[in-house]
């Protein structure tokens, strides 16, 4: 009987103080373990798993998610690593407390901080929200007393209707490219562009050139219609030259896929002279370059498109998402004329038409010069919140474009861009760590994105800055150095 008592009695202590805790792993990617310890961190920060709650044995988790014991076996190892557990020999894992991480609990204070609010959201590049919405509900009001609106509501299979090519062409003006009528076409959105470039220009077996940093994206897309890809190397000033050139000649590519103002994730503008050689090396190879000028209307003052150094082999791609609003779906392609009808039939191909309806809002807003002004204020929105981050992020010496929506934060080699995503995750502030940038499986760099507009409230991003200047200055050195 006593026996049994005692059985029962470790039992219910067994109970009382063993967590079974089960990772839902479902829309996780990335090697198993690191999803257990993404799904880990994620459950401390929402409080589903409280500090000193002790871990099933690594054996029975793996036997509950029917995976091997050395995937959770590397996956608690990975969550001492990150200080989120602690493993004591001969009892078992428990969950860390954040106290015991950072002495004098100032951890614990800023891990509080903003919680009740859900994450910090610095991980999309996005435009500041909300922006265009009084001046679309004037559109949507001029538009109920518009003649002529059978018009937006028929298919349009040649060309988009002249007023919207008209404004296509006014908006990349505004961009710095003079185009003709017949070179434009429009699109629904910067993706879309690309897709379309795509299509016209690769067959199955050709080259894609893009940034070793870059549009991750544009992969996708060159995969699904069966060409390749390879990257061009990059310095602090953006993509070189000579690495384009060395590409050219070792390789035959048929594009080269960039984005020269604003990039992302390195937040570079490409000066005009690297534009120019860029320009100059394609016509040698007879290479054609595609140009994604999406956050272009945010700076004024870059160089002159390289669709203006090489206009008989330039794809440029613009939209209205980054400086009006993502929503309406459009942006404007311009292309040599000999390729525009590959293009339409692209277009063609994949969505028809671009809604004439959403062309008309854009065409309103861009005629109106509502357009060029939303652009401006999201460009001076953006000005605010780096000088907030500079403010917050001191000496740290991250790059970044005063008129850009992100920064780009290397992390040097003592500092792991994955741990160091995870640790502000946990921290619950969100950002994009470089392997997500990374071109033709190349080796991902240190460094993380952190995106300064898309949450609405400063002090939230303000919040968000200084929770990642503490684990840059302190937990990411020292969880580094305890390894
Ligand atoms: C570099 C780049 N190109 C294109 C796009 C797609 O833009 P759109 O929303 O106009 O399709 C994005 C969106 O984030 C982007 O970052």
């Amino acid at each position: 009987m006593l026996k049994i008592a005692a059985r029962l009695h470790q039992c219910n202590n067994y109970i009382d103080i063993m967590a079974i805790w089960i990772p839902t792993l479902d829309d996780r990617k990335g090697p198993k373990y690191l999803q257990i310890v993404d799904a880990m961190a994620e459950d401390i920060r929402i409080g589903k798993l409280t500090a000193g709650t002790r871990l099933l044995p690594h054996r029975e988790l793996a036997y509950q998610l029917g995976i091997s014991a050395n995937t959770t076996s590397r996956a608690y190892a990975e969550g001492v690593k990150r200080a989120l557990l602690r493993a004591e020999v001969g009892r078992g894992t428990y969950v860390r407390s954040p106290d015991t991480a950072a002495p004098g609990g100032e951890l614990n204070t800023l891990l509080r901080s903003g919680a009740e609010s859900g994450p910090v959201d610095l991980s999309r590049n996005l435009p500041f929200p909300g922006f265009a919405e009084v001046y679309i509900q004037d559109v949507f009001a001029s538009l109920g007393s518009m003649t002529g609106v059978s018009a937006l509501l028929d298919y349009q299979t040649k060309d988009d209707l002249a007023r919207h090519l008209e404004a296509g062409k006014i908006w990349l003006e505004s961009c710095g490219l003079q185009a003709e009528t017949g070179s434009v076409l429009s699109t629904m959105g910067g993706q879309h562009g690309l897709l379309c470039s795509l299509m016209a220009l690769l067959r199955p077996g050709d080259l894609l050139l893009t940034e070793a940093l870059t549009y991750m994206p544009v992969c996708a897309l060159a995969d699904a219609l069966g060409a390749k890809t390879g990257s061009v190397e990059m310095d602090e000033e953006g993509v070189l030259p000579e690495a384009f050139e060395e590409a050219c000649r070792t390789s035959k590519p048929k594009a080269f896929y960039l984005t020269p103002t604003l990039q992302s994730p390195t937040t570079v503008t490409l000066s005009d002279m690297r534009r120019q050689a860029i320009a100059d090396i394609a016509e040698k190879y007879n290479v054609f370059l595609i140009e994604d000028d999406v956050f272009g209307p945010l700076k004024t003052d870059s160089p002159a498109p390289l669709a203006m150094k090489a206009p008989d082999r330039t794809f440029y791609i613009s939209s209205l998402s980054k400086s009006v609003a993502p929503g309406l779906r459009v942006g404007f392609l311009s292309a040599p004329h000999r390729l525009m009808p590959a293009l339409r039939q692209a277009v063609n191909l994949s969505v028809w038409m671009t809604p004439p309806l959403n062309l008309e809002i854009a065409t309103r807003l861009i005629l109106e010069g509502t357009a060029r002004e939303l652009s401006h204020q999201q460009s001076m929105l953006a000005a605010r919140r780096q000088r907030l981050a500079r403010s917050v992020l001191g000496e740290i010496p991250y790059k970044a474009d005063p008129h850009g929506f992100h920064l780009w934060l290397p992390l040097g080699d003592e500092i792991k861009a994955d741990v160091f995503r995870s640790q502000c995750s946990q921290m619950g502030v969100l950002v994009s760590e470089a392997r997500h940038f990374t071109a033709h499986h190349g080796k991902a760099r240190e460094a993380i994105r952190i995106c300064l507009s898309h949450e609405i409230e400063e002090a939230r991003v303000r919040q968000g800055l200084e929770k990642i200047n503490y684990l840059f200055h302190e937990t990411g050195k020292r969880i580094i150095l305890d390894l």
